[in-house]
């Protein structure tokens, strides 16, 4: 049963004319109110983030039983409105209890797959400063939107992990990469459990059976790239060789994968220092990688502290996955997609990370990379018809998105030469840094860095839904 039902009839049950005659007692100003949009305007996802305010931060003080899979808390939020408001919404599926606008106790419904819709009892006006405080409790794994859940139980607790779906089991926000915050996530777990986030864990306590664990992001972060993992974990510390922290978290439940998983992620460090000689500094103050007890396939670039699933070290160690996730850094999460037909701008350069790794490590060059995957792929291959420019929600992390967006890159290095192409590789991160960016953009900016026109190479490689006659590898042809 959804809580929100109930308040939901109450608000619309005096109709039409009590609505009419009590909008007269309302002064003119409040009037001109009105609903912020139940979607931020992303033509992929219609409903998620939503209109009339930007959150700057969430302060998410929680508590997590394993046993049972209930999590509980407060979400204090504060945002700024953006237009006068009579109701705005969050996307969120767990139960709410109560919701405060100001400190004032707000009605609240939900309606659709992840809305919640709430009426403060004053409107809002435009460009002011609000706090809502949400409390609510739930099982994550409970609740599905669209048909699933991206709140995973573990053996011994739970990882809410996804893209780009992943905050409705378990805060309320304004779901979308357009709006960034930064964090305060505080999760109390029974004694010799650990809780893992993003950033720096600040300090732990414990009290009556339960401890406390204290975790601060306090640069701009989307909302997918929040996560949070309740378990038992080994944790390991340590300095990259420029100076950054670096803690590392895994399940004392990996099995045969324990080697592989430590002996991939305790890298980090070196891998994080090599990709900042490409991309400029290292833009977060912490960093790290956490491995749960998870089936799920994925790995996820969780700002700082990247999610990595056992499975991806079953064959051995995998460095290659933590510099993808670690490029993300940059590529990701640094300058985030304006909207997720922009994955290019993600995948590409997380995938392309990984072909200059290879080269570093001996084991093939970009070139030599990219040719293999252009020569194994026939033009029937339905890996052409994808276009990773605008591949659709459907192919949003299609194989073509990271492979063939990997190959525009090898296209545009041979076009423009080493120079100028990694001169955009570093300076990109630093132009959009902290904000958003769409695949446009990228042409753009490496049009105005290289000097030429690039029109026809970004359409070729990334908006045509075919093999580009071609090759990246203009060397092939020498
Ligand atoms: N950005 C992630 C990565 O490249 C992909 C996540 C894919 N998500 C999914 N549900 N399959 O590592
Ligand atoms: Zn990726």
């Amino acid at each position: 049963p959804r809580l929100g039902a109930f308040v939901h009839r109450r608000i619309m049950a005096p109709g039409a004319l009590a609505a009419a005659s009590l909008m007269l007692a309302i002064p003119a100003s409040a009037a001109s109110h009105s609903p912020g949009a139940p979607g931020i305007g992303d033509p992929y996802y219609p409903a998620y983030g939503n209109g009339g305010y930007d959150v700057s931060h969430y302060d998410l003080r929680l508590k997590y039983q394993p046993a049972t899979d209930t999590l509980e808390g407060t979400a204090a939020l504060l945002a700024r409105t953006t237009q006068d408001l009579s109701r705005f919404n969050l996307d969120f599926l767990l139960d709410v209890g109560e919701v405060r606008v100001n400190g004032a106790k707000a009605s609240f419904a939900t309606s659709g797959e992840h809305e919640l819709e709430i009426t403060p009892k004053t409107p809002l006006a435009k460009g002011t400063d609000v706090t809502v405080v949400v409390r609510y409790s739930g099982v994550p794994s409970s609740k599905q939107a669209y048909g699933f859940t991206s709140w995973h139980r573990t053996p011994d607790g739970g990882v809410g992990a996804n893209e780009p779906e992943a905050a409705w089991w378990w805060f309320p926000s304004n779901d979308h990469p357009l709006d960034k915050a930064t964090y305060d996530v505080s999760v109390q777990v029974p004694d010799g459990t650990q809780a893992i986030s993003n950033g720096t864990l600040q300090s732990t306590s414990s009290r009556a059976g339960w401890t406390r664990f204290n975790w601060r992001s306090n640069k701009p972060q989307a909302t997918y790239l929040a996560t949070l993992a309740v378990g038992k974990f080994d944790i390991t510390t340590g300095t990259t060789e420029s100076g950054i922290p670096v803690l590392n978290a895994y399940s004392k439940d990996l099995g045969d994968n324990a080697g592989a998983a430590r002996a991939s992620i305790e890298r980090t460090g070196e891998v994080a220092d090599w990709l900042a000689e490409y991309y400029g500094p290292y833009p977060y103050n912490a960093l790290g990688g956490y491995v749960p007890n998870t089936t799920t396939g994925y790995a996820l670039e969780t700002q700082t502290r990247p999610f990595y699933s056992p499975r991806q070290f079953a064959n051995g160690s995998n460095v290659s996955v933590v510099v993808h996730e670690l490029a993300h850094q940059w590529y990701g999460d640094l300058v985030s997609v304006a909207g997720w037909k922009d994955i290019w701008i993600n995948e590409g350069f997380a995938r392309y990370a990984q072909w200059l790794w290879s080269e570093h490590e001996g084991e093939g060059t970009a070139q030599e990379i990219a040719d293999h995957v252009y020569a194994s792929r026939p033009a029937d291959d339905p890996f052409w018809a994808v276009k990773p420019g605008d591949p659709g929600p459907e192919n949003q992390f299609h194989i073509a998105v990271y492979d063939r967006g990997a190959l525009t890159l090898q296209a545009l290095r041979n076009e423009i030469g080493d120079d100028a192409f990694f001169a955009i590789l570093k300076g990109w991160p630093q132009k959009f840094a902290h904000g958003n960016a769409t695949v446009a953009d990228f042409q753009k900016y490496a049009e105005e860095v290289s000097g030429q026109s690039l029109g026809t190479l970004f359409d070729t490689w990334l908006f045509q839904p075919s093999k580009p006659t071609a090759p990246a590898a203009r060397a092939a042809s020498i």
